[in-house]
């Protein structure tokens, strides 16, 4: 008997992890004066000296914990193959809300023997842990270099920024050496620092400038090569993702994006060939996408008081005014099983919370002689996706 899947083969990826999150590249493309900067900034490991603290700044997507983890791969080896070099360990932690505590405790964690017990979340102070993480450093010996990623989620980084990098000259570590590198994509987190730790970290900073359309075209065609067959894509479906994230936010995460969801399409149409339609609707989704989750974080009748102005304007009847907004509005909540709100004037501050938002668009109307005036609405967005993301969303209130 045929199976469900036997027809399923692959036809468009060829290796699709390529084009996920988590993939590592190997050729880091169009940052080679960062790269440099950050060779620069580690050599003095290769020699069995302090390495220098590093801060990295730039936007999301620009390559930052990609080039790192390039960096530091690279470091290692050479410092395995170097005599003088000690043995160099890294640790990465991602400080996305995260407190001081919870970061030390987290080196802590990774560096203390398989079978010891690990650090309690409770009960002990940040200095304990401070304690606890010099000890191990200690007892291992060597190198180590912390990564401290997104570190501007990190409430008081100020303190940690200001102890790790000083642990051997205040006496707290002698077998082992210790480097911080931070990375943060906000270059303001820069000016919540103390002046001392600046002076300390001024050694070395790398900033990491959004890509252009030209950089980008140049990793999507190395990524397409490796994920997709051949005469998978098109040139026009490269430069559309290369130019679009480029145009948008200069992110190669976004770029990546935009070409995987173009694939998918594609695969879905079984289209032999991504083609730049394919990445125009792909960007089209996503934006559905993000649309979907803002009208999700709307409450109850904010919800319903967006879907009348939408039906209003699928009907052709906008501008619209609030009283008229109001009676379509309390049909849906009706409907919907909802008690609706009873006042215009409640009405009224939902609209002007959704115009806020970008929702709606608002017109002022003078009425002329008598010198009053009144509000009308319209809707900012396709109707069809206030429509679909109410409908999903009725849906999981429903479960
Ligand atoms: N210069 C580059 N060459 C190859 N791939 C890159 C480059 N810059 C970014 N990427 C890829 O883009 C995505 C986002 O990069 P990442 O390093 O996570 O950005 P950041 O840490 O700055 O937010 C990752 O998939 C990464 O592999
Ligand atoms: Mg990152």
């Amino acid at each position: 008997m045929a199976g469900l899947f036997d027809e399923v083969t692959e036809t468009l990826f060829a290796n699709k992890t390529v084009l996920e999150e988590e993939y590592e590249p190997d050729t880091i493309l169009e940052r080679e004066d960062e790269i440099e900067e950050y060779k620069d900034a580690l050599k003095d490991v290769l020699f069995g000296r302090n390495p220098s603290n590093v801060m990295l700044y730039g936007k999301a997507g620009v390559g930052k914990t990609a080039v790192t983890t390039y960096v530091l791969d690279e470091l290692q080896q050479a410092t395995r193959e170097r005599e003088q070099a000690d043995t160099l360990y890294v640790h990465r932690h991602n400080c996305n809300d995260d407190t001081v505590f919870s970061a030390v405790r987290a080196l802590v964690n990774q560096l203390l023997p398989e079978d010891e017990k690990q650090f309690p979340k409770k009960g002990l102070s940040t200095a304990d842990a401070r304690e606890e993480l010099y000890a191990q450093l200690e007892r291992v010996g060597g190198t180590h270099l912390v990564v401290l990623d997104e570190i501007d989620h990190l409430a008081e980084a100020d303190d940690l920024l200001y102890e790790l990098p000083r642990a051997r000259a205040n006496g707290h570590l002698d077998a082992a050496r210790i480097g911080v590198i931070g990375i943060s994509n906000n270059y303001t987190f820069r000016n919540q620092l103390s002046s001392k730790v600046k002076d300390t970290l001024r050694e070395e900073e790398i900033s990491f400038s959004t890509y252009d359309a030209t950089e980008l075209r140049t990793i999507l065609y190395d990524r397409a090569e490796k994920a997709l067959v051949d005469d998978g894509y098109t040139d026009g479906a490269v430069g559309k993702a290369a130019a679009l994230a480029a145009q948008d936010t200069g992110s190669a995460r976004q770029a990546i994006d935009l070409l995987r969801k173009g694939g998918e399409i594609a695969e879905r149409e079984d289209a032999a060939t991504i083609e730049d339609d394919h990445i125009d609707r792909a960007r089209e989704e996503v934006k559905r996408g993000r649309l979907r989750d803002k009208i999700a974080d709307q409450s109850l009748h904010a919800r319903h008081v967006l879907e009348a102005v939408a039906h209003i304007e699928h009907n052709g009847d906008t501008p619209v005014r609030t009283k008229d907004v109001m009676k379509t509005y309390q049909r849906i909540a009706d409907e919907r099983g909802d008690d609706p709100l009873t006042t215009l004037k409640s009405i009224q501050n939902h609209l002007s919370d959704l115009q806020m938002l970008g929702f709606l668009i608002r017109h002022e109307v003078n009425k002329g002689q008598s010198g009053g005036y009144y509000y009308t609405h319209e809707l900012d967005m396709e109707p069809d996706v206030v429509f679909e993301a109410c409908n999903e969303l009725d849906k999981e209130d429903a479960v």
